[in-house]
């Protein structure tokens, strides 16, 4: 498969994340304040941007966010590849622990890749998270 991932811009991030994660709300609502300083990852198919991840650094701690690979691609492999580079990734930039606040409904996904549920957890806009770690 002609797959490439690398680092994008925050704007195009922003698109992908406002197309599978929030259509129906206006596109200045998928945009976080520390997009700015965030390190943004992309997978390409073919030129076609399909699947981004964002990473926020905080000394030795990472946290990844808006993991969202456009809906006709989802179930073929490419959210794990992204997600697999990012956290192979984050160890050169010295993160020793990473974490996500994840959907109720990924926590079985995020497993796979070693991570593991934590105590906390929390409700947003009538979804459930769990807080998700990994030391790296
Ligand atoms: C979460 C998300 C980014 C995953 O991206 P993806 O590209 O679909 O990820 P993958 O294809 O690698 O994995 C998805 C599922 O397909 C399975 N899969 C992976 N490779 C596969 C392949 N080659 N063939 C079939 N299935 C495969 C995975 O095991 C996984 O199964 P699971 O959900 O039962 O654990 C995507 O579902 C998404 O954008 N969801 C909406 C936004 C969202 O919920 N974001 C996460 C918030 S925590």
């Amino acid at each position: 498969m002609d797959t490439t991932i690398r680092k994008v811009d925050k704007e195009e991030a922003w698109e992908l994340r406002h197309k599978v994660m929030w259509p129906h709300k206006d596109f200045d609502y998928i945009k976080l304040e520390d997009d700015a300083t965030a390190i943004h990852f992309g997978l390409f198919k073919q030129d076609t941007l399909i699947s981004v991840i964002s990473l926020f650094i905080d000394h030795e701690e990472g946290q990844f966010r808006k993991f969202a690979t456009v809906q006709h691609e989802q179930g073929k492999g490419y959210g794990s590849a992204l997600l697999n580079y990012v956290l192979r990734e984050a160890k050169h930039y010295g993160i020793k622990r990473i974490w996500c606040n994840a959907r109720e409904n990924k926590v079985n996904f995020y497993k796979k890749f070693g991570l593991r549920e934590t105590k906390s957890s929390f409700i947003k806009e009538g979804k459930s998270y769990v807080i998700m770690e990994k030391d790296l």
